[in-house]
């Protein structure tokens, strides 16, 4: 993904020759260390988090072998799995230290790589200055004002932060010392041609420096913050230039997947600005991303699955947060697939990661993270709530909408799943409009009822929906968890009706295995439900805790089926419980025909109920 790459061809052989060329302990021996055991090198997985060695690197075959994880391969894939890069970059890294130069594809070619790599070098030299400046006197107000936002010197290292001289030319200077010519300077936009055609001047004067590195670590630009609260503007940029497409890069990308790790799933952590990404950083979640003062470009999500299939946006929890959250959705649907989606946090109160973590610290943010919202929720949500829906009109706008967004879907499974979750989305939701339109008090439920978009906030899409809407999910996961559970209440399970949809795709799934007799297991549930594009339903299963065993005729397995009983009976959409509403025999006032008939099937089914767990209390005696 470096413009470098791109500029080189490998020729036939050459990679063969790389390899042949360097000793595989030699390059994973600075990752891992390793001890001469035989004809081998043994060393800890820097994998898995192992306490015994099982990691082999075999310098005749040229490979390395992780028992542990079972991965293996050559030193290129090494490089690729420790550092993250892709095959041309680790070739290309590879090769550099092997001292062979990788041909190029023209004279133009080269002619370019060589001079990009200057530019590189302008943007290091000037990095390197800037940090110097940092801690020089003129440096005073600058370390002032990041020790008054919480940073100290360990951490301006961590992210080379600097200072840029307040003056027309100090940079320029220093620059031209270091060998760089004007034209390289400007070019690299350090410095910035004079309109009235005097010389050219500093890009940056007197602010606080933030070195934008590329995927493999160089500095390929700058951001600048100044001091002051009057400064204009508050962040200044570097343009684009040969090295920097702002649209294709993100702050933080190196050391962010690098502190992802490997192959746990997850993903990287993208917020609004540089500060944030760094008090992320700091506050321990490593893997924060920034883009750079734009929405974020398709461009910016293929590098984010690159490298992590979860990614979620964290984003300032305003009007233009929750704005910057919905043009996200449109650049990913297109793209979304098993097992590579988004997911999105919008802060409360209109704070932002750094605002939050220095309120209320790092565990309030990772509170913040937990409580994410998947893709389909939100665009539920933006549909949902952006017009009334009190005319069928209306009504079928909304279908519109929702089956338009699905329909820019590519993938065929994906797609067909998001119609299936949006219709059923519908359909409860225009169910429990109708509930509340007919009920006099009208009172509302956090998530139900009517949403006009007007006066909506970020925060409110946040909130309205939480886990609270997942009722039932627990005592389905103790089922789940101590099947013996099954035998006494499928049947109630059954007949249970869950205010998330999610929540019934789940029963639906494990009744379907019991119906199939197939062993219920937490992990080919949460497979199953994936496969068949229920993502967030797959996500909540194989995410909830670990449930206790429940004995098979403990006074537990009544409790847990006296909890599930309160689902059979159908909810009235202001969340009423369990038996403060109609009776069954009347239920005319509230109920939709089928719920109507349901509760006379509930009636039958209640009586066997009943019956089966005086059984299950008399096989444990008297509790
Ligand atoms: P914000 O204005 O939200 O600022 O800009 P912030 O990140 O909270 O910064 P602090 O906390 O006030 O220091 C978010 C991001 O938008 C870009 C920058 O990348 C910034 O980090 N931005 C903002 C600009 O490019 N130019 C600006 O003038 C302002
Ligand atoms: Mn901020």
């Amino acid at each position: 993904m470096t413009r470098m790459s791109q500029t080189i061809r490998i020729p036939d052989g050459f990679v063969e020759e790389l390899k042949a060329r360097i000793r595989p302990s030699d390059v994973i021996g600075r990752k891992v260390k390793l001890v001469k055991k035989g004809k081998e090198w043994v060393g800890l997985s820097p994998f898995t988090a192992e306490k015994t060695p099982s990691f082999y690197v075999n310098d005749q075959k040229r490979i390395f072998k992780c028992f542990s994880s079972g991965m293996g391969g050559d030193v290129i894939s090494f490089v690729m799995e420790t550092e993250r890069l892709s095959f041309m970059e680790a070739v290309e890294k590879l090769a550099e230290e092997a001292g062979m130069s990788l041909p190029k594809a023209s004279p133009e070619a080269a002619e370019e790589y060589d001079h990009r790599k200057r530019l590189q070098a302008a943007c290091e030299a000037a990095a390197a200055y800037f940090e110097d400046r940092l801690q020089s006197s003129e440096g005073v107000a600058a370390r002032a004002y990041l020790e008054g936002r919480g940073l100290l010197p360990a951490a301006w290292r961590r992210h080379r932060l600097g200072y840029s001289p307040d003056d027309w030319r100090k940079t320029i200077e220093h620059l031209k010392t270091q060998g760089f010519t004007m034209p390289e300077i400007l070019e690299a936009g350090l410095a910035k041609e004079s309109d009235k055609g005097g010389e050219p001047y500093d890009a940056f004067r007197g602010r606080l420096m933030f070195p934008i590195p590329d995927s493999r670590g160089g500095i390929i630009a700058f951001g600048g913050r100044g001091l002051t609260p009057d400064a204009k503007p508050k962040y200044l940029n570097s343009g684009d230039t040969p090295l920097f497409h702002k649209s294709r890069v993100l702050y933080r990308y190196k050391a962010a997947r690098e502190a992802l790790g490997h192959g746990e799933g997850g993903g990287l952590i993208v917020c609004e600005g540089y500060m944030d990404a760094i008090a992320l950083a700091e506050a321990g979640f490593g893997e924060a991303v920034a883009p750079l003062g734009t929405a974020l470009t398709e461009e910016q999500i293929s590098l984010l699955w690159r490298a992590g299939p979860e990614p979620v946006l964290c984003f300032d929890g305003d009007k233009a947060g929750l704005g910057a959250a919905f043009r996200a959705i449109d650049r990913a649907l297109p793209h979304v697939e098993p097992g590579r989606s988004l997911y999105f946090v919008l802060l409360p109160d209109g704070m932002d990661p750094d605002d939050l973590i220095r309120a209320s610290g790092p565990a309030a943010m990772a509170e913040a993270l937990e409580n994410r919202l998947a893709l389909s929720e939100l665009l539920w949500r933006r549909e949902r709530d952006s017009e009334p829906l009190d005319t069928p009109e209306r009504q079928a706008g909304l279908d519109a909408r929702l089956m338009a967004a699905a329909a820019q879907i590519k993938h065929a499974g994906v797609r067909a799943a998001y119609e299936r979750d949006l219709k059923a989305r519908m359909r409860d939701h225009f169910w429990q409009l109708r509930q509340s339109n007919r009920s006099k008090d009208n009172r509302k439920r956090p998530g139900s009822g009517h949403n006009p978009a007007s006066g909506e906030s970020g925060q409110s899409a946040l909130k309205s929906g939480a886990p609270a809407k997942l009722r039932g999910l627990g005592a389905i996961v103790r089922a789940i968890d101590s099947p013996y559970l099954l035998s006494l209440g499928d049947e109630t399970l059954a007949a249970s009706v869950f205010p998330d949809p999610d929540v019934s795709q789940i029963r639906d799934c494990v009744l379907d295995f019991v119906n199939a007799g197939k062993p219920i297991d937490r992990g080919a549930l949460s497979a199953h439900l994936l496969e068949t594009g229920n993502m967030r339903a797959s996500r909540l299963l194989k995410d909830y805790p670990d449930t206790p065993q429940i004995a098979a005729d403990g006074p537990e397995a009544r409790e847990w089926l006296i909890a599930l009983e309160q689902y059979m009976v159908v909810r009235s959409s202001d969340g009423q419980e369990p038996g403060s509403g109609t009776d069954a025999a009347s239920g005319e006032s509230t109920a939709s025909p089928s719920a109507w008939r349901r509760r006379h099937q509930l009636v039958a089914e209640r009586r066997a109920l009943r019956a089966r767990m005086n059984e299950a209390a008399g096989k444990v005696g008297e509790s």
